[in-house]
């Protein structure tokens, strides 16, 4: 069991969990909040949007350790906001439900669409709301629903009155809200909620040039995933090697990876921070390296726990540089990863073959960009690289959701 400490609709909360007790079955059966709904259990159907650090998200697919000192609120946490009272007013109306069980989800996600994007003038709240689904109303009334108080929303004094279609304020804005009365968590009229999440590579002091990554089919025997990976970067292979030969210079190139200087065997030490969405971990632990300058190849392996999901991860990756041509004919150099990891406990979800490629092509980009970056200019100050954040997350689950849509668009037609 964990001990969890959370601000549940303003409320501190402290309670023992089992470390893969999700956030939905916590709400209903912990703290008897019943409004939030399960229907599928899987992330899709968005009967359980909650907000987490004034984000919505999936409460049956987020564990409740992983909330530890969020700031969650479930729909009866919205009983007194202006927003709320009027978009169920709409819903109401607009005959936007029957049996009221996505009702909960929905609204949440719909507070959630008009504080960011209200503004919009091409606003398509059917897309926006595609991950909440309904099995009985067909959504004209849903979505009716929604556009009445979109327009009127523009006059509605808590809502931000710049076009602005960023994401929801994240923990980042908390002083922002703060000063605008942290129960309602409405936005401040005047301020621009920053933007939250770590960012995973140099744009700050970098132009940006993105390098393409092609990752392999991934497979997964007897419970390691497999994998390869790809990437042309255009400089010269002499210059590349350089920097890839030192584990501490790719360490800072990777997102979320932390190296202590290696010791005289070529074992390493070092930590993994992981961050998607409302999950968060913390990777810690050991490995060895094997360096062949000649054929300009490396291979490390490593294994690490996480203390407080209680996953743990082992893994090898290895590399090896060739010449290539960049399309404009200069000297490049191919990286070819190849890549195999196992995972157990609570993050071992995170092992699903699909998700395995839609992440490791973002981090893969991530990486090579920062290389691309750092071999341009040697000296320039390079954004500290994270692994995750809502960009991230948000770039797989898009890819995921998207590929659910293409499947059940097939079947249908
Ligand atoms: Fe969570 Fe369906 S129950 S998305
Ligand atoms: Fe019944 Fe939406 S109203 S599922």
């Amino acid at each position: 069991m964990t001990t969890i400490t959370l601000d549940v609709n303003g409320r501190t909360v402290t309670a023992e969990v089992t470390p893969r007790t999700h956030l939905a079955d916590f709400l209903r059966e912990h703290l008897l909040l019943t409004g939030t709904h399960i229907g599928c259990e899987h992330g899709v159907c968005g009967a359980c949007t909650v907000e987490i650090d004034g984000e919505i998200a999936r409460s049956c697919i987020t564990f409740a350790v992983a909330c530890d000192g969020a700031r969650v609120r479930t729909i009866e946490g919205f009983d007194d906001d202006p927003l709320m009272a009027r978009l169920r007013d709409a819903f109401s109306t607009s005959h936007a439900l029957q049996c009221g069980y996505c009702t909960p989800g929905q609204l949440v996600a719909a507070r959630d669409l008009i504080r960011r994007k209200c503004l919009e003038p091409d606003l398509d709240i059917r897309t926006e709301m595609s991950g909440n689904l309904c099995r009985c109303t067909g959504y004209a009334g849903i979505v009716a629903a929604i556009e009445t108080v979109a327009a009127e929303a523009p006059s509605v004094p808590t809502l931000p009155k710049e076009r602005w279609a960023g994401p929801a304020p994240g923990p980042g804005a908390q002083p922002a809200r703060a000063a605008t009365g942290a129960a309602t968590g409405t936005a401040s009229p005047s301020v621009r909620p920053p933007t939250p999440g770590p960012v995973p590579c140099a744009r700050p002091t970098m132009p940006a040039r993105q390098v393409k990554v092609e990752v392999g089919p991934v497979t997964i025997e007897n419970g390691e995933t497999r994998f390869t990976q790809s990437f042309v970067l255009e400089h010269r292979a002499e210059a590349v090697w350089e920097l890839m030969r030192d584990p501490a210079r790719v360490a800072a190139c990777m997102p979320g990876l932390a190296l202590d200087p290696p010791g005289q065997d070529g074992r390493l030490a070092g930590r993994m921070a992981v961050k998607l969405g409302p999950i968060t971990a913390g990777f810690s632990g050991d490995g060895t390296m094997v360096r062949d300058d000649d054929a300009r190849r490396m291979v490390i392996e490593g294994r690490g726990s996480d203390r407080k999901s209680g996953s743990r991860a082992s893994g090898r990756v290895e590399y090896t540089l060739s010449e290539a041509a960049a399309p404009t004919g200069a000297p490049a150099t191919r990286v070819a990863c190849v890549i195999a990891f196992t995972l157990q406990g609570p993050l071992a979800q995170f092992g699903r073959s699909d998700l395995v490629r839609d992440l490791v092509g973002r981090i893969g980009a991530a990486f090579a960009f920062n290389v691309d970056a750092r071999l341009r200019a040697p000296d320039a100050e390079l954004a500290p690289a994270e692994l995750g954040g809502v960009s991230l997350m948000l770039g797989v689950l898009f890819g995921q959701i998207k590929r659910v849509l293409e499947r059940l668009l097939g079947r249908a037609s």
